[in-house]
Order: structure tokens, then C-alpha cells, then sequence
């Protein structure tokens, strides 16, 4: 089997590796950084573990402040007018996967031009760009290792799929200490997200050996590490664990895939603005349940190494455990179905069909174990509902 890996060049990786950023850029020969991030970081403060190693290395960085959470077109093209409006060299994402999938974007159309709808997939972005450099604080996307951003495009309410080498940050630095503020609900969140990334990945039609071995290391650390790093935020064990894992398994799926979960997902966030991986965690179990019979061996291992099954436990046993264990963790993580979290429901009946359209037209679908056809996705979003 040929596989095609891609990770950033370098990656820092360490409680305190952010004060390591100017010198980062110097290696890089980088020095005229945009920061970008959100209104939050700038206002709480947060943005100064990375303003003051930069301005103790020498570098004046600019600031680029009104990404939103699940990024829009619009705020893409705001971001292009302020990187081009100075002179800078590299773009630096500090924050959650909102901010570090603004900063490709913003690289990506400032070095092709057109608009961000002419990039999504099946297209490749794959032209030079300018560098960017990640640096996640929430435990997370793993976006700060792949080769995709998801921008929404306004006026169609879609969350646009854009994948390709232009992507793909240069560098990254993964500091799990900047993780201690993130509330209990964003770390829930974001924490499903990396770990329905990491078994999509490990289940995809596309997993290889690579991938794998990032899929189940990620898959122990965040199986170990979530519900603690939520109930203590300052655990410092756990948010290490959830770090590590979460960048592990942004690898993984990037060098796999992601699949169903991730298909069925993203036309949620769309339309009705439930944060990316809440909408994971709503779909997570019944995709689970779904799918669980033409991958057995694998969603067995994945009981196992996440902890729901013991070691002895056969496949069938695991596999049900697995679906099980994941229904146990959204009620101790506190994750509502979309009824509860207060979607009008004659909106969801009216989108069903159309968010089953946008999820096969993303391509992820078809890398599922079960590949489903229009109507099973339908009854999968009726399934979730109320749960
Ligand atoms: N490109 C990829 O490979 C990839 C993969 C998965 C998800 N995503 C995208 O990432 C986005 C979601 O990213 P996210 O889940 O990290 O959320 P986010 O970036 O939207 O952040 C969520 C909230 O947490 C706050 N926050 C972030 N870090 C904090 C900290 N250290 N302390 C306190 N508060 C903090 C933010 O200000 C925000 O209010 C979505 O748009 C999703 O589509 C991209
Ligand atoms: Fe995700």
C-alpha cells in the first residue's frame, strides 16, 4: 500500500512551548507575523502568551481580531483586506479551530484570489501560499496538523469543505497550558470533536498503517484524559493527555479520513449554529450504531482502547459497548440532542432532506464503513433528535 503522509514541517510540542514562538519564526526566516484570533482572546487577555514572546524576540506583529466561531466567507475576505493593507510575511491562527481555519483561508484566497466557494472540494488548494503558523488553545480540532479548513459560505448556508496543501500549517506549536481556561462546555466539545476524529479515521475506508497508530494512541489519550480534564480544568495530566490527543488525532484523519459523523455534522453547524463538535456528539452514537456492523473488529478495538470494553471482550460484546459508552459519555459531558438544545423543529423536518443532500455532496459519507444512501441519513437525523 503507497500512502501519502502530511504533517507541518515542525511542531513544538510542550506545557510552555508558546514562549518559543519568536525564536519559531526566526528558524522559519519568518518576522513580519498577522496574528489572527478572536474577540475573546484579545479581550481576556489570552493573546498575550503569544504577543509577549514575539515582541521579547523583536517582532511587531499585527493583529487581526473578529474571526467568529465556525468561520463565514465574509470574515475570510475582511481578514484578506487586513493582511493585504500591510506588509506581512506569515500568518500565525492563535486560538480555537475558528481562528487557525480563518488564518489558511485567509492564505489560501491572498495567494489565489477568486472567492472561497472556487476552493471547495473536490477542487485542491494546493497553490503557494502564505506560511501559517497554528497554534490551537483549545484541545481540539487538530486542525493545527491537517491539511483542511472549513469555511461557510453566507449565502448558501453551507460549511465548505477546502482541502489541500496550501492548508497545511508550516509549523504549529501545541502548549496544552494554554488550555487551563477553557470552559467545561468548550472542552466537552471540542474533546468529542478529536475523538470522533480519531475513530473516523481508525473505521474510514481510508485508514493505513499511518494513520492507525496515531488513530489509537489518540483514541487511549482522549478515552483516558476527557472526562477529567472537564470535571478539573486545571488538571494538568489531563489536559496534557487531551493535547496530545487531539493533535494526534488531527493526523490521524488527516492522513485517513473522516467520515460519516463528520458528513452528517457539518450541515447541522450550517444551519443551525450548534458549535462543530457538539453536532458531532449528537450524531456520534447513532452513527456508531449505524455503521457498528461492517467494521466490527475495528469498532471493537476502538471499545477497548477508548475503555468502554475490557480486553477480553469479544467483537460483538465491544462493538455494543462502544455504542453504549459513547451514549454514557454525552449524558456525563452534558450534550443535549438537538430538541433539547432548542432547534425549532419544523426548521429540522424542513432541512432534513437538504442537510442529507450537503452531507453526501461533502464526500466524507462515502468513506464510512456503511455507506448510506439519502434516506438512511434522513432517518439517522430523525433518530437524534430527541434522542
Ligand atoms: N480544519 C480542520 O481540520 C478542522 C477540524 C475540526 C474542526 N474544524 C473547525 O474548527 C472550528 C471549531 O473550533 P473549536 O471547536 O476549537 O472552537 P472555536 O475556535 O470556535 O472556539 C470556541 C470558543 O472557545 C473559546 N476559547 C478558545 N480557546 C480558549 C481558551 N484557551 N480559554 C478560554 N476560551 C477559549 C473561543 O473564544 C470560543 O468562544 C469549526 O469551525 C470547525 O469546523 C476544523
Ligand atoms: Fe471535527
Amino acid at each position: 500500500m503507497n500512502i501519502q503522509v502530511h504533517a507541518p514541517r515542525l511542531m513544538l510540542v510542550g506545557g510552555g512551548a508558546v514562549g518559543q514562538v519568536g525564536e519559531l519564526l526566526g528558524r522559519l526566516g519568518l518576522s513580519r507575523p498577522l496574528v489572527v484570533t478572536d474577540p475573546f482572546m484579545l479581550s481576556s487577555g489570552l493573546l498575550r502568551h503569544c504577543l509577549d514572546p514575539l515582541e521579547a524576540a523583536g517582532i511587531a506583529a499585527g493583529v487581526f481580531s473578529d474571526t467568529v466561531p465556525e468561520p463565514t466567507d465574509v470574515v475570510v475576505e475582511a481578514g484578506v483586506r487586513a493582511l493585504q493593507a500591510g506588509r506581512y510575511d506569515c500568518l500565525i491562527g492563535f486560538g480555537g479551530g475558528s481562528p487557525i481555519d480563518t488564518a489558511k483561508a485567509m492564505a489560501i484566497l491572498a495567494a489565489g484570489g477568486g472567492r472561497m466557494a472556487d476552493y471547495k472540494v473536490p477542487a485542491s488548494a494546493d497553490h503557494a501560499a502564505l506560511p501559517v503558523i497554528a497554534i490551537p488553545t483549545t484541545a481540539g480540532t487538530g486542525t493545527e496538523a491537517t491539511r483542511f479548513t472549513v469555511i461557510t459560505d453566507t449565502a448558501r448556508d453551507e460549511k465548505m469543505l477546502i482541502a489541500g496543501l496550501a492548508a497545511l500549517p508550516l509549523a504549529a506549536i501545541v502548549d496544552y497550558r494554554l488550555t487551563f481556561t477553557v470552559p467545561p462546555r468548550t472542552t466537552a466539545d471540542t474533546g468529542v470533536d478529536s475523538l470522533t476524529h480519531a475513530l473516523e479515521a481508525f473505521v474510514s475506508r481510508r485508514a493505513n498503517p499511518f494513520s492507525d497508530a496515531l488513530a489509537r494512541s489518540a483514541m487511549a489519550l482522549i478515552g483516558r484524559h476527557l472526562r477529567p480534564a472537564y470535571a478539573e480544568p486545571r488538571n494538568e495530566a489531563a489536559r496534557e493527555g487531551m493535547m496530545l490527543g487531539a493533535t494526534q488525532a488531527g493526523m490521524a484523519f488527516c492522513n485517513s479520513s473522516v467520515a460519516l459523523v463528520h458528513g452528517m455534522s457539518r450541515p447541522i453547524g450550517a444551519h443551525f449554529h450548534v458549535p462543530h463538535g457538539l453536532s458531532n456528539a449528537m450524531l456520534l452514537p447513532a452513527v456508531t450504531r449505524f455503521s457498528l456492523n461492517d467494521a466490527l473488529p475495528r469498532y471493537a478495538e476502538a471499545a477497548r482502547l477508548v475503555g468502554c470494553a475490557a480486553p477480553g471482550d469479544a467483537d460483538q460484546l465491544a462493538g455494543a459497548k462502544l455504542a453504549e459508552g459513547l451514549e454514557a459519555l454525552n449524558r456525563d459531558l452534558a450534550v443535549p440532542t438537538p430538541a433539547a438544545f432548542g432547534i425549532d423543529p419544523v426548521a429540522w423536518n424542513a432541512k432534513k432532506a437538504l442537510m442529507a443532500d450537503q452531507a453526501l455532496a461533502s464526500g466524507s459519507p462515502a468513506n464510512n464503513p456503511r455507506v448510506p444512501a439519502h434516506e438512511e441519513i434522513v432517518r439517522l437525523y430523525d433518530a437524534v433528535w430527541s434522542g
